[in-house]
């Protein structure tokens, strides 16, 4: 297994890029499931969890022409069954079973793995599917769900969900009649989603709002569609470089996706200004801390949350995270204080009180964004940091170590960690 080896201390300095969004590139990939046709999808990144959906989709029968930052998909001929060895590498796999079900009148899907990040249940997708009129089982660990035709329903969801909502919109947009899903959740990722199944004929309307309403079609038409920027990696670019201090352009960042964050950092005392088409960051002063609740967009995004928390050990006095999206998601605070953190978890809040300085070790990554903050810890602590489990790190970051060697830092990979 790879490691990152890091040498902190070095601030940050030069441009980076941000490339295509993982999340919003996942469910698009799933959509071409609806249509015959060759659909062409361009700005995607290049990662490991685009791989794996390239490789379920080319399982299920799909020709799959994978070559980020361009991918092909024909679903010609499929057999609408997504097996347990690729479904446990991501939990978004899940998202082929609207598409399926709507399409071909059965899926069988094994239920997903992922991020060890609390229990992530997949009810609210398999409820609404059963209001759009499937009957599902579950049969030693997979998903079946039969419709011989959707029907347009109403479904209200328990609380917003990110790939629920896209998984319902899917399987809407080939239903009979007219879906309105309401409690949906409100995500950029979501909007990306609508304007492909617009491209390809749905009639989606009120993306980005609670209620979202898709009048089903019988068919649809292949799309060509070129996926936008990660919000989530142009964030964690942007508390990198406050963290380490210097002075970045990052590119390519969608703005008024990031607000919530961008208005956090600046409370911390962060200099962030709009540049062309990006963001610099520069950081002259010491940090104040500041509290953070995380919430469905547009509040604090959870997928910030452990980077973020970074940035606040390094400020004056103490901050209070609260994560109320996920039950467990305070695994990389354990790692951080083994580097001299002082965080202190009570039930769903961190209260992180100011480090003096981060100490360089080995660590271990234990979820996507979790590694991304050891990453972070890594430049800014003294010494020689290891993080190891990179392969979550390579789920969700293009190229990062190149990025940030590219920014100035004393960043590697390394082959062959143990653990
Ligand atoms: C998506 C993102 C992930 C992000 C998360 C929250 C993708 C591929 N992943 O994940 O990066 O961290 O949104 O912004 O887009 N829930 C249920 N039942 C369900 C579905 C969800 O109880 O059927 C709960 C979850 O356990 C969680 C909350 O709803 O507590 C939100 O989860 P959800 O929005 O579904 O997350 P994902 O779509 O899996």
């Amino acid at each position: 297994m790879d490691g990152i080896r890091i040498r902190g201390g070095k601030p940050l300095s030069g441009r980076v890029r941000i490339s295509g969004s993982k999340n919003a590139a996942l469910p698009i990939l799933c959509a071409t499931l609806l249509s015959e046709g060759e659909s062409l999808l361009r700005n995607v990144p290049d990662l490991r969890d685009i791989g794996t959906t390239g490789q379920l989709l080319a399982t299920m029968g799909c020709i799959v022409d994978c070559a980020p930052p361009v991918v092909r998909v024909t679903a010609r001929h499929v057999t609408p069954e997504a097996p347990y060895d690729l479904v446990k590498q991501m939990r978004a796999s899940v998202l082929v079973l609207g598409p399926l079900v709507a399409r071909f009148g059965k899926a069988k899907v094994s239920l997903p793995g992922g991020c060890q990040i609390g229990s992530r249940p997949v009810d609210q997708h398999l409820k609404g599917l059963e209001a759009l009129g499937a009957t599902i089982r579950t049969d030693h660990g997979y998903v079946l769900a039969e419709a011989p035709r959707l029907r347009g329903a109403e479904i209200v969801f328990d609380m917003p969900t990110v790939t629920g909502t896209e998984n319902l919109m899917m399987a809407a947009a080939l239903a009979k009649g007219r879906t309105t899903l309401v409690n949906s959740a409100r995500e950029p990722e979501v909007i990306e989603l609508a304007r492909v199944l617009n491209k390809m004929g749905a009639k989606v309307q009120g993306a980005g709002t609670s209620v979202i309403e898709i009048e089903g079609q019988d068919e649809l038409a292949p799309f060509d569609h070129a996926i936008i920027p990660d919000r989530i990696e142009a964030g964690t670019y942007l508390v990198a470089a406050a963290a380490a201090g210097g002075d970045v352009l990052v590119e390519n960042v969608p703005v008024e996706d990031l607000e919530a964050l961008i208005s956090k950092m600046r409370g911390a005392g962060v200099i962030l200004e709009p540049d062309g088409q990006g963001v610099r960051v520069v950081r002259t002063k010491p940090l104040r801390s500041v509290d953070v609740t995380t919430s469905p967009h547009p509040g604090f995004p959870t997928d910030m949350q452990a980077q973020f928390m970074v940035l606040m050990c390094l400020a004056e006095g103490t901050s209070r995270i609260s994560e109320t999206v996920f039950e467990n998601r305070f695994m990389h605070v354990p790692e951080l204080n083994r580097m001299g953190a002082d965080i202190e978890v009570q039930g769903h809040t961190a209260f992180v009180r100011h480090a003096k300085r981060l100490d360089g070790t080995e660590v271990m990554a234990t979820d996507l964004r979790a590694s991304a903050s050891l990453v972070i810890a890594g430049l800014v602590a003294e010494g020689e940091t290891l993080v190891r489990r990179v392969y979550h790190l390579d789920r969700g970051y293009e190229r990062m170590e190149a990025k940030l060697g590219a920014l100035g830092a004393d960043v590697a990979r390394v082959q062959h960690v143990e653990g």
